[in-house]
């Protein structure tokens, strides 16, 4: 067993314990970013203007009035820009543009001594537009050959020899639809600039690091002069990976021109139409099965929608391209992606980064396929898992590959599958217009970021001469339970109860070059660093106790004394990672995180409304760090998944006129998040047992993305449902969001099999 996974007796880690802030959550006391606004003299409030359009040249700006409005103070445009007009993670995201790209994108913002000031400010600059056709869909952007960024292909064997060999061959095409983030908290940032003109930035991001590299990009200065803070998240969920940078920027900008501190907040409808989502997919493909049921040949085409900008549409491709096998062996593999730039937000970052759209297109096939090949699709997706060692398309071997059967097994096991799909028929068959299906997927995802580089982090971990300890990691807490893991761990490797033990908030300057808090390696990354930096200050308190076996407290006395520094600087890189991006090869993961989920739903043959009546969940957490907080994961995440899949429908007005490209869908009043009423009725969650992982700290795996895609069982228990109303054996196409409308729609076209003798094929 490796020294970082192993595990002392009694430890701290793994005590089911609550969220380091829960009683601050719940009691309203948790400061966040925008918090500290009426905390802070003299705020200045932000207000954009946003384009009308979702194409055009500025050819005119007119800010006159604006001054005209009392308490307007400043109108920031391009030409106050010190530093560079570029805000992007790819230099391609002008922070003032010239040309829009997306209706509702901010051409300008104005400052006010209340936000209302800034407001009225903002609705007297006049903006002179010459508009040009836009593009709004994948098809659209297809059509006209607009993509960007790089357009990589994954490929092993002989693709067309095996296809044109396999005994069954279908094609088709699955499309998904985006997902907005709907953090509770949106967008925020306050910035302040001290009389020696160092920046500095409270941030409501999840990559501190990054957010400070644009703001001295913008303001042209050295990273030195800018230090972000993020205090805590209300909801990340990756939309704040990049995506914060913008705003921070803006606030900046502000704060160094008027030397007052300059607050943004978006308002739900600002960000519902400024900040990017979720990216819908596109795939063509070709699929070949042998007579038993096996997966011989997959030829796919990926087009996700990023949106007018690059942001992070190429790792998501890629992550997307190297998750399209799920956990299943596919020997000859093509899979090609490339990215349509559209007129809308630039899509980004949102858990499982890509990965949930690769895997929806397999599962989606076979779904379609298992009754076009007479095979029940419990068996047919069983009947295709990895063995122990077989290599993904991209090349690296798949390691515990077991683990996705015994998750398997048990949960066919305790959700009892066999005799509650047997109770099912017998319902079926007695209600002509109810309809139950049981549907089981498994999830297999990749635990690292697929660039090698980011697979670092720093801890900076104080002792003070009391004994109490106060710690400091690049990770940033967005509810996911990060910072109680930290404290679990370090309180572990001192040897220390929980309550000596303190968490600062993240920031630049305690330690530097951090990556995001994103791909679920929070824990493993900065976990890591805590603990080395925990070790190092043990190894010299040994020294010091001398086999004296001191009480804590006095070790560290003494230590004082002796002048032995009680603080250290910790770091952890991942060992064995390999990724060539140019051929799309290598071992780009540490390793994968697996899970099982059953879902039960019923479907109303007059309406499509259904209810999902009982999920089983068997997930793999290796060793649980935090018991209670990974239970808070995984059913989030198969929450947040079942969102995306069967309710939240993002729409833009692509009809030609005067609102072409304004999303239609800005609030929870037209956008339909999960709620209460839509939580499976009896919700069965277990962690798979035994399942220590070695190499990873203290034997634990990675927990915030992978539950989300333990959501397709309750896609496929729909697609189910939907072909219980028709002729047996007929193959059901479910759009995604499956919302009622379109369960409806695919449940009345499988009813039309049984009255007109349609053909059953897809
Ligand atoms: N859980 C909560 N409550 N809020 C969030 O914003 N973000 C998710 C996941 N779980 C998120 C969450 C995403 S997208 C990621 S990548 C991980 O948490 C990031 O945190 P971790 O690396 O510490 O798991
Ligand atoms: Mo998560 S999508 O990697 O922030």
């Amino acid at each position: 067993m490796s020294e970082l996974s192993q595990r002392p007796e009694n430890s701290v880690v793994g005590e089911t314990i609550p969220h380091e802030s829960a009683a601050l959550h719940v009691t309203g006391r948790a400061l966040y970013t925008d918090d500290l606004t009426p905390r802070t003299k003299g705020v200045l409030h932000a207000w954009p203007v946003q384009s009308p359009h979702a194409h055009a040249r500025v050819t005119a700006m007119h800010t006159d009035a604006a001054y005209d409005v009392p308490g307007v103070v400043r109108v920031l445009t391009a030409a106050d820009l010190p530093g560079v007009n570029d805000s992007g993670v790819k230099h391609d995201e002008p922070l003032f543009p010239s040309e829009v790209m997306h209706h509702g994108q901010a051409v300008c913002w104005v400052l006010g001594e209340s936000l209302e000031a800034a407001r009225r400010g903002a609705a007297q600059v006049e903006v002179d537009y010459e508009p040009l056709p836009a593009l709004l869909t994948i098809h659209d952007a297809i059509d006209a050959e607009s993509f960007q960024g790089a357009r990589p292909t994954a490929q092993r064997g002989d693709v067309e020899g095996a296809l044109a060999r396999a005994a069954h061959v279908f094609e088709g095409e699955t499309e998904m639809a985006g997902q907005e983030h709907f953090y509770l908290e949106t967008q925020a940032s306050l910035a302040e600039v001290d009389d020696a003109g160092h920046v500095f930035v409270q941030s409501s991001t999840q990559h501190p690091s990054e957010t400070q590299e644009v703001v001295a990009h913008v303001l042209g200065v050295a990273s030195h002069q800018v230090t972000v803070q993020c205090l805590r998240m209300g909801g990340g969920f990756g939309g704040k990976e990049v995506q914060a940078n913008g705003y921070a920027a803006v606030a900046a900008l502000g704060a160094s021109l008027t030397a007052r501190p300059v607050r943004v907040r978006l308002n739900r409808t600002q960000d519902f139409t400024m900040t990017g989502k979720r990216h819908g997919f596109h795939a063509s493909w070709r699929v070949g099965f042998d007579d038993d049921g096996h997966v011989v040949a997959l030829d796919t085409t990926l087009t996700s929608d990023g949106g007018w900008s690059l942001d992070l549409s190429e790792a998501v491709l890629a992550r997307a391209i190297c998750h399209v096998d799920n956990a299943y062996w596919i020997p000859d593999v093509r899979i090609h992606g490339r990215i349509a730039k559209t007129h809308k937000t630039s899509q980004t970052a949102f858990r499982g980064f890509g990965g949930p759209q690769g895997m929806l297109v397999l599962e989606d096939i076979l779904g379609r396929c298992a009754p076009l090949l007479g095979i029940d699709p419990l068996g047919l997706r069983r009947r295709n898992f990895y063995a122990e060692g077989q290599e993904t398309p991209y090349g690296q071997p798949v390691r515990h590959a077991d683990r996705a059967s015994t998750a398997w097994d048990q949960v066919l096991t305790t959700a009892e599958v066999a005799r509650r799909s047997q109770e099912i028929a017998v319902f079926n068959a007695a209600h002509e217009h109810t309809k139950r299906a049981l549907a089981v997927t498994p999830v297999k995802f990749g635990i690292s970021f697929n660039f090698t580089a980011l697979n670092q982090a720093g801890a900076l971990v104080h002792v003070y001469k009391d004994g109490s300890v106060l710690i400091n990691h690049g990770g940033t807490e967005m509810g996911q339970g990060l910072h109680t893991k930290m404290l679990q761990v370090a309180a572990t490797s001192l040897g220390v109860p929980l309550s000596k033990v303190r968490l600062a908030p993240t920031r630049t300057d305690k330690v530097p070059n951090t990556s995001a808090t994103a791909a679920s390696s929070g824990a493993d990354l900065n976990g890591a660093a805590i603990k080395n930096a925990c070790e190092q200050i043990l190894t010299r308190l040994v020294e010091v106790d001398a086999g004296r076996n001191l009480a804590w407290e006095e070790v560290v006395h003494e230590a004082y004394f002796a002048r032995v520094p009680l603080f250290a600087a910790g770091y952890y890189r991942t060992e064995g990672l390999s990724w060539d991006a140019a051929v799309f090869r290598g071992t780009p993961f540490k390793y994968f995180a697996y899970g099982v989920a059953a879902a039960e739903v019923e479907v109303d043959g007059f309406t499509g409304a259904y209810r999902t009546r009982r999920v089983d969940i068997v997930h793999d957490v290796g060793d649980s760090l935090s018991p209670l907080v990974d239970l808070g994961q995984i059913e989030g995440g198969f929450v947040q998944g079942v969102g995306w899949l069967t309710l939240e429908d993002l729409r833009w007005d692509t009809t030609e006129g005067d609102h072409r490209g304004r999303l239609t869908t800005q609030a929870a009043s037209t956008y339909k998040l999960p709620s209460f009423s839509e939580m499976p009725e009896d919700f069965r969650v277990a962690m798979l047992e035994q399942a220590h992982e070695d190499g990873a700290v203290y034997g634990s795996k990675a927990v915030g993305e992978p539950p989300l895609m333990l959501a397709f069982s309750v896609r496929e228990a729909l697609r189910q449902a939907c072909a219980a109303f028709g002729r047996p054996g007929v193959s059901v196409e479910l759009p995604s969001p499956a919302t009622p409308e379109a369960v409806y729609w695919a449940l009345e076209t499988a009813r039309r099999t049984v009255s007109t003798r349609e053909p059953a094929g897809a």
